[in-house]
């Protein structure tokens, strides 16, 4: 690691050198990621009931709002090192947000390429700020991806999205923080899916751990796509994914067999939720728990929600949760970056005079 221990905070490379690929000359880009809240939820606890215990791992406070931070710290810092002067990413809108800050701080180039006209608006904001070349194509994610991958081979090139296997080292370190933080794994790690990059990372941070003892089990993981978007749950491939969590429109995820092969050395499963579960799921952890988190990131907790409640035919249902056990979800993004979902619907507050008698009844008139 180049350069001398500057005060401030430290990002995942510093906290976990030992267990990423980082020697003394990788030139760390960072910008202070990782060491997200593992936040106590009592009112989904108590929905769970059985005295189980939920935690919510709050990604969305990472520096550019989403857990893509962690992995993207270490993939900026090895293609530096590797003499990289333009990074390129296909991106449903996190991973292009995150490339383009580390990007930014590198000094060198971003560009990414998007699926146009559904990529949430906070993100493509960020995009835009943090100074990447942004160029939208008529497909999606997948049509995306396939023309990173051709692209990025080029002299000067270096692709950061998970296919990038520094991507995934930097990831695993939310697996880390929470075993360092809980004293072991959990029972049971509740996540969304969508190209399974991430997925991928937490099982390989919980193998790591635990091979090395520093967890005495690991979790059974559990994964969550959207209805219409469910390719790892049909066990094919969705030619035209749709859902209104556009982080997880994804017909062909990149690490499928990762994804599969957690799944089943873990003992877990691979399970939807519907778009009108992951909106209500959304609102319900805002407005219950204080925690804000878009679409794509409720997607665990509509999963949780509905398990607890008995509903539904699935595969991760009440009899999958143990009496008594540690369930941590994973929220993977700030729910500001998606405001358009929630603006779509609800009605802006009418304005009235700006006095106290006429805000109170205006206020009461709300009591429901
Ligand atoms: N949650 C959010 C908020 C995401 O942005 C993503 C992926 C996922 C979950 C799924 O993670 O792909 O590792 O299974 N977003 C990528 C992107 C695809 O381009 O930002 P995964």
């Amino acid at each position: 690691m180049r350069g001398g221990r500057k005060p401030g905070n430290r990002g995942v490379i510093e906290r976990y050198l030992p267990w990423l690929p980082v020697t003394e000359s990788t030139p760390v880009v960072s910008l202070g990621e990782g060491s997200t809240p593992l936040i106590y939820a009592p009112k989904l606890s108590e929905r769970v009931g059985k005295g189980c215990e939920v935690f919510v791992k709050y990604e969305g406070l990472n520096p550019t709002g989403s857990f893509k931070d962690r992995g993207m710290t270490v993939a900026v810092s090895k293609a530096l090192e590797r003499g990289a002067k333009t990074l390129i990413c296909a991106s449903t809108g996190n991973t292009s947000a995150s490339a383009a800050a580390y990007a930014a701080r590198a000094g060198i180039t971003c560009a990414v390429v998007l699926p146009a006209g559904k990529i949430a608006s906070g993100k493509m904001m960020q995009a835009i700020a943090y100074g990447a070349r942004i160029v939208a194509i008529e497909g999606n994610f997948d049509e995306a991806l396939a023309i990173v991958r051709a692209l990025g081979h080029r002299e000067g090139f270096a692709i950061v999205n998970s296919i990038n296997p520094d991507r995934i080292a930097g990831q695993k370190t939310a697996a880390f923080e929470i075993v360092d933080e809980l004293g072991d794994a959990p029972d049971l790690h509740l996540l969304p899916v969508g190209n399974a990059g991430n997925i991928t990372a937490y099982w390989a941070g919980y193998c790591e751990y635990h091979a090395a003892g520093k967890a005495a089990r690991r979790p059974r993981m559990i994964g969550f796509q959207a209805t219409g978007a469910a390719p790892i749950f049909r066990g094919e491939i969705i030619v035209r994914p749709e859902t209104i969590a556009t982080a997880i429109r994804i017909g062909n995820p990149a690490s499928w067999a990762q994804a599969n092969r957690a799944i089943a050395e873990s003992g877990g499963a691979i399970d939807v939720v519907s778009d009108e579960e992951i909106l209500a799921a959304q609102r319900w952890l805002a407005s219950t728990e204080g925690i804000f988190v878009e679409p794509a990131s409720a997607a665990p907790i509509a999963g949780l929600l509905r398990a607890a409640g008995g509903r539904g035919e699935s595969r991760f249902t009440a009899s999958s949760i143990p009496v008594g056990c540690r369930i941590v979800c994973t929220v993977t993004g700030h729910g500001l970056k998606d405001s358009d979902v929630i603006a779509s619907s609800i009605r802006s507050p009418v304005p009235i005079a700006p006095n106290e008698s006429a805000v109170l009844p205006a206020i009461e008139a709300m009591r429901s």
